[in-house]
């Protein structure tokens, strides 16, 4: 079982994080304290969840230093200035209580209420002002969200700084197939958000067949799978039990039953952008 990831500007980090997407204040407080006192060293939250500054008590008040936890944070969707990403990166960094960030990504290509908008000049904004912030060493690695090849290519070529990671909707029966390919392609790792289809996928009795013959459970078996096909999984919980089964991972996936879960096709498509 790999327990880091190597980037591609050098950097290391942790193969699984906790997520906190639609986690409350109290709730992601609780559930980085459970994550931290379990092993989790690794959290990954955004500006848009309205809960750094409880992810940023929390990792205080967790007795391990700051240097041995790895923090992720986003950029809001709706900014695509180089002026308004500094902005709102300093903004986390106050809400976090930390002087640096793991990784930064941007949000997503365009606002959250404009899905599938063309945004690629204020992308290239943002992703200027990232790449500043990186060589200020504010930043140590930077990356992207929701974003598809065709939306990575500019920002390469404007600047000649290809994101760190990509982080997307990955789960089994749903793996972005191309986007997965073209990140594979240019050496960004991907971060897999909402591994467990944000707990639908649960219900699933051919997935469950697979966990129960491995003598697993099937959310374990669906975050081990993210690591199998070469992804970050960022597994979200609020319950300290189940925060720390899904870092149990220590057993493998036999090709036969790879075969069976990467030939699921379809499952809960993206309710956004075809
Ligand atoms: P809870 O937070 O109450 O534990 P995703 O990571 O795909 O977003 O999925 C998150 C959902 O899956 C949440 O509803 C979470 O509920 C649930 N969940 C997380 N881990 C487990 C687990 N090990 N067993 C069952 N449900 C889980």
């Amino acid at each position: 079982m790999i327990d880091k990831y190597l980037l591609n500007d050098g950097r290391e980090i942790p193969a699984v994080g906790l997520g906190t997407w639609q986690s409350a204040k109290p709730d992601a407080y609780r559930a980085v304290r459970a994550a931290i006192d379990c092993g989790y060293r690794h959290i990954d939250t955004a500006y848009a969840y309205d809960n750094e500054d409880a992810v940023g008590q929390a990792v205080r008040d967790s007795g391990v230093g700051r240097e041995n936890l790895y923090i992720t944070t986003k950029l809001p969707s709706d900014i695509k200035t180089y002026g308004g990403a500094k902005e709102y990166c300093l903004r986390s960094l106050k809400a976090l209580g930390t002087d640096y960030l793991d990784l930064y990504l941007i949000h997503a290509p365009w606002p959250w209420s404009a899905v599938g908008t063309d945004c690629t000049e204020g992308n290239i904004e943002a992703w200027k002002a990232l790449a500043d912030l990186k060589k200020d060493g504010i930043l140590r690695s930077i990356g992207v969200s929701n974003f598809r090849g065709e939306e990575i290519a500019p920002l390469v070529e404007a600047t000649g700084v290809t994101p760190a990671v990509n982080q997307i909707r990955f789960f089994i029966g749903n793996t972005q197939e191309p986007v997965w390919e073209y990140c594979r392609q240019h050496g960004i790792l991907v971060e897999a958000y909402s591994p467990l289809a944000t707990g639908k996928i649960l219900e699933n009795g051919e997935i469950a067949a697979i966990a129960e013959k491995l003598g697993v459970s099937l959310a374990q078996l669906c975050i081990k799978y993210c690591i199998c096909r070469g992804t970050l999984p960022l597994p979200k919980s609020v319950n300290p039990v189940r925060i720390a089964e899904n870092l149990k991972l220590n057993f493998e996936i036999p090709e036969e039953d790879m075969k069976v879960l990467n030939a699921i096709k379809g499952l809960f498509p993206k309710p956004y952008r075809s």
